[in-house]
């Protein structure tokens, strides 16, 4: 029975949240298979915004179960202030949602080591989100890591922290001329965490393949970009997870072929955060006024993302990636009253034309885009509620999409609240 993976097609903060949450209404379950609170999903449900940096984007509906896989990275303080923000404005969570005994615990030397590299990388930095992230995968990899069910278990946690602490504080003192972290107080705040967070731990993927085996509709939930992964996007101004649709089955634990479709998230324009190559950067007016109208500053940290057009190259080395069944547009919403929209078809490199997107970064920092000119709309399209309602050359701009870049474009979301929703037909159907 379906199983769906929401994926980000650009770099992050396409509106997957807001779209997860669209779609939890079709679905039984909600998936997070990767990241961690380096996320930042927004929901707006009658005018109220929800921020959710780990527990999965539908859980705002009552009674859908939401699990958080071992494919993430939790920090134990922020999903205990999730499920405290959770309880505070009413919505009951204890019996449907569940975290993975597997999933990696973020540490207090995760976050130190996090900005000491970044630091040390100097004018190379990535601009990372500063959560620990890249250190606990790291950790992850080198078989370090401490695991929920690690936490769980008090003696374990203790032994396995002493071997950490003793390893690490060599690291934060004589490579980074940081203060070493004292034993006592990490394991007294993270046995704290581990009691408060002791009835969501699960076996997760039990759950779902439960799931998968009675029919349930199930959407896995990604996390930040497909241009952000740590295989194919642009390294190593990346995120440390495997965030194309594949890392749904490493990271909810799901066979591939329990996949049936990947539904892209598109925003229509391009926005990155952080540092790293991005060929329609505008860095005029017009990249200005698509940050004010879009609100362009990260759901995490607050930074200002960086806007520009469209990218179509980028766009259709993502649907490969992804295997993308269907797109669902956001935001053409603050596209409206320009003049003329640009859409990147292809990219020149040293006076060549090509519409493949390079996979090297040093060349992708020399590629110069080539565009092909839209007329604008005037319109507010905010609360347009059909295809049929959009402007002429609205309807023109996601046609072209769809022409260039070969997918069917399911639904289109014209505002950042739940009902501000176009469907042009099921796309979980
Ligand atoms: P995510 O990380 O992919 O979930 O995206 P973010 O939540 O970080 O960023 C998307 C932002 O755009 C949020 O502030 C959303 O509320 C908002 N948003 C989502 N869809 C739309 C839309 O169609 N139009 C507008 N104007 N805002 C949207
Ligand atoms: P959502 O799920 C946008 C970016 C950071 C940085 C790089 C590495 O909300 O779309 P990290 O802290 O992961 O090591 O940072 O990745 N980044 C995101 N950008 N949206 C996100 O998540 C992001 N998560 C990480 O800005 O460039
Ligand atoms: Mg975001």
């Amino acid at each position: 029975m379906p199983t769906n993976v929401v994926v980000g097609m650009q770099w992050g903060d396409e509106g997957k949240g807001k779209v997860v949450d669209y779609l939890t209404r079709y679905a039984d379950m909600v998936v997070r298979h990767q990241g961690g609170n380096n996320a930042g999903h927004t929901v707006v449900v009658g005018g109220k915004q929800t921020i959710l940096h780990l527990i999965p984007s539908g859980i705002l509906h009552g009674g859908k179960v939401c699990l958080i896989g071992n494919g993430t990275v939790v920090d134990p303080a922020v999903l205990i202030e999730e499920l405290d923000a959770l309880a505070a404005a009413g919505h009951h969570v204890e019996g449907r949602l569940y975290i993975s005994l597997s999933a990696h615990v973020i540490m207090p030397y995760h976050k130190t080591i996090d900005k000491c590299q970044e630091s040390l990388r100097g004018k190379n930095r990535i601009g990372t989100t500063g959560r620990g992230i890249g250190p606990a995968y790291a950790d992850k990899a080198d078989r370090f890591g401490i695991r929920i069910g690690d936490l769980l278990d008090a003696k374990r946690f203790e032994a396995k922290l002493a071997d950490m602490l003793e390893y690490k504080n060599r690291i934060l003192t004589r490579v980074f001329d940081a203060e070493p972290i004292a034993f006592d107080a990490v394991r007294d705040e993270y046995l704290g965490y581990a009691e408060r967070l002791r009835p969501f731990g699960a076996d997760t993927v039990a759950m779902l393949h439960e799931a998968i085996a009675t029919g349930k509709r199930i959407v896995c939930e990604g996390a930040q970009g497909t241009m952000l992964d740590i295989d194919h996007g642009t390294f190593p101004y990346v995120t440390s997870s495997s965030t194309v649709a594949a890392g749904a089955c490493s990271g909810a634990g799901i066979g591939a072929t329990d996949i049936q479709r990947v539904i892209g998230i598109v925003k229509a324009y391009t926005t990155r955060v952080g540092e790293g190559p991005m060929v329609t950067e505008l860095r005029d007016a017009i990249g200005e006024r698509l940050r004010e109208r879009g609100s362009e500053y990260g759901a995490t940290t607050g930074r200002p993302r960086r806007c520009g057009w469209l990218d179509v190259v980028q766009l259709r080395r993502a649907a490969r990636l992804n295997g993308a069944t269907h797109f669902v547009v956001t935001k053409p919403d603050v596209l409206g009253g320009l003049d003329i929209i640009k859409i990147c078809t292809a990219y020149e490199i040293d006076g060549q034309t090509t519409v493949e997107f390079p996979s090297q970064i040093a060349v992708l920092e020399h590629v110069r885009p080539v565009y092909e000119e839209l007329p604008g709309w005037a319109e507010d399209i905010s609360l347009c509620t059909r295809w049929e309602e959009l402007p002429a050359n609205a309807q023109a701009y996601f046609t072209r999409m769809e022409q260039l870049v070969g997918v069917p474009i399911a639904a289109i979301s014209v505002g950042p609240g739940r009902e501000q929703t176009i469907e042009r037909f099921d796309p979980l159907a």
